[in-house]
């Protein structure tokens, strides 16, 4: 699949995403032969560059971060097509430039009209960008051409904002054009739960309340809010990570399966399954927040959230986040959905576990099973991408003793080719029009749903974040939260 005549105008291009993701994605596809000739990228930023500064942050970007080797002809070829353009957000003239850049390459690069606008920015300036796209003619589509909208993440603070933000959108893109990242999707391991699910008969029948006890999904980090605070600070972990990926790796887990693959049905599955969403009754009970306190991390001394640069030292943001939730289907009653993330935790790693219920009756004697644990299928997301499947084994020896083993599935070892990275992916696929991997409007809003009461609740104790050290894994409240329920969460 590769992508017709295009081109793609980054707003936003000076920050951290674009350096570290969107530049190196976009060389990676061109290094693999998945972009078309005369592809264009196009940045759009206040800083005051010429078009050789732009091409020098992208090759510095690139050098550093793309994931395939560097092709000096591939670089030339597709340094051919950058452009950019200086200017402000409201500045009208900026974006009759923008208008003009993009028009003169259809001609030299034939991009053929069609372009991605993906808005890498801040969402207080999302109104303005949209509203500029709208006035400057850039949104319209003539026949044989196409003009798509990427955004960023948040969308919204609340679910009133992101209703908001969804209605304005929708003034300027009809909803077909609109892409919205959750880069979890793009990822490998992500779209593979879909084909462990349903490509395989051995996991469904046990996929549900008679054999799951509960379910784990964790999203750990060990690095801090680096330079991230004016993002960061009064958003949280709950806002950040549980809202999108968290929800939308519940929603993989939980759903029915579709009727195909194709968009419609894919994401109609999802958003029934984030309908059926409960929140604990008692919603202190039912999650914890915590907040990175000074510790050590890889033998590091690391400084505490509040110590960080640029964050209030009076900041009630959580940088750690647990929450239960249950799914109200016959599927799923009474199964236990347990999301937690956090920065500063004990390692990086994300993963979703499957932890089934203990055999109803063991014959063997209680001092043999001491070690056996419960059956768990881990479906580990990132960094050591795979699938591990616990059981119970006999121990070699005369006694009949029994304890948990593993079996591992790997990626670096059942297949030669890396995986792409998420946003290789995501961008092809908005080049290509395919939206399966991007959550619709409804399936956001439903999110904002089922976090809007957690925060709220949160907000109204005021309460600062349990602290908890750097390098450990979260606060006691976390802990406690399982203990009521008589589990533990796993440490991967
Ligand atoms: C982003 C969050 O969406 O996901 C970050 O804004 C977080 O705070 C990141 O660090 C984690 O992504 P990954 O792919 O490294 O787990």
């Amino acid at each position: 699949r590769i992508a017709g005549p295009s081109g793609i105008v980054i707003f936003g291009v000076t920050g951290d995403l674009s350096r570290k993701k969107l530049m190196p994605a976009i060389y990676d596809l061109a290094n693999r032969g998945l972009l078309p000739p005369g592809f264009s990228l196009v940045g759009f930023a206040r800083r005051d560059w010429g078009h050789e500064d732009f091409g020098q942050v992208v090759h510095d970007a690139v050098k550093q971060y793309a994931r395939t080797p560097f092709s000096e002809e591939v670089w030339r070829h597709l340094a051919e097509g950058f452009r950019f353009v200086q200017g402000t957000f409201d500045d009208d003239l900026a974006f009759d430039q923008l208008a003009h850049t993009l028009s003169d390459l259809d001609q030299v690069r034939g991009t053929g009209g069609n372009h991605a606008f993906y808005l890498s920015i801040p969402p207080g300036a999302f109104p303005t960008v949209l509203k500029q796209l709208k006035r400057a003619g850039l949104c319209e589509q003539r026949d044989n051409e196409w003009r798509r909208v990427v955004i960023e993440k948040p969308f919204g603070h609340d679910l009133q904002s992101a209703q908001q933000l969804n209605a304005l959108v929708g003034e300027v893109f009809p909803a077909e054009s609109v892409f919205r990242i959750d880069h979890y999707l793009g990822k490998e391991t992500v779209q593979n739960l879909l084909a462990l699910r349903f490509a395989n008969q051995l996991y469904e029948p046990i996929w549900n309340s008679h054999y799951v006890d509960h379910v784990q999904i964790t999203q750990a980090e060990d690095i801090g809010v680096g330079g991230r605070a004016g993002y960061y600070d009064g958003i949280g972990a709950a806002r950040d990570v549980i809202q999108n990926h968290l929800l939308q790796l519940l929603a993989l887990t939980a759903m029915e399966e579709p009727v195909s693959f194709d968009p419609t049905n894919l994401r109609r599955e999802k958003v029934k399954a984030l309908s059926a969403v409960v929140l604990p009754k008692d919603l202190d009970a039912g999650t914890a927040r915590g907040q990175y306190a000074a510790g050590w991390q890889g033998g590091a001394k690391v400084l505490g959230y509040l110590e960080e640069e640029g964050i209030d030292p009076a900041s009630t943001t959580e940088t750690y986040a647990a929450v239960k939730l249950l799914v109200d289907t016959r599927r799923w009653a009474g199964v236990p959905f347990y999301l937690r993330t956090g920065k500063r935790l004990g390692k990086r790693v994300s993963e979703i576990a499957v932890v089934f219920k203990r055999a109803p009756h063991l014959p063997f004697s209680q001092t043999d099973t001491e070690e056996l644990g419960s059956n768990a299928l881990v479906i580990r997301v990132q960094p050591d991408e795979g699938i591990t499947l616990r059981f119970g084994s006999k121990v070699p020896g005369p006694a009949m003793e029994v304890r948990d083993v593993s079996m591992d599935f790997s990626y670096g070892q059942s297949f030669t080719e890396a995986s792409p990275e998420a946003y290789e992916r995501l961008i092809l696929d908005v080049l290509l029009g395919e939206p399966s991997l991007f959550p619709q409007d409804e399936e956001v809003e439903l999110s904002w749903k089922i976090l809007d009461p957690i925060e709220k609740a949160w907000a109204r104790n005021g309460a600062q974040p349990e602290p908890y050290s750097s390098g450990t894994w979260g606060p006691a409240s976390a802990d406690a939260m399982m203990a009521r329920d008589g589990r533990v969460w796993r440490r991967p």
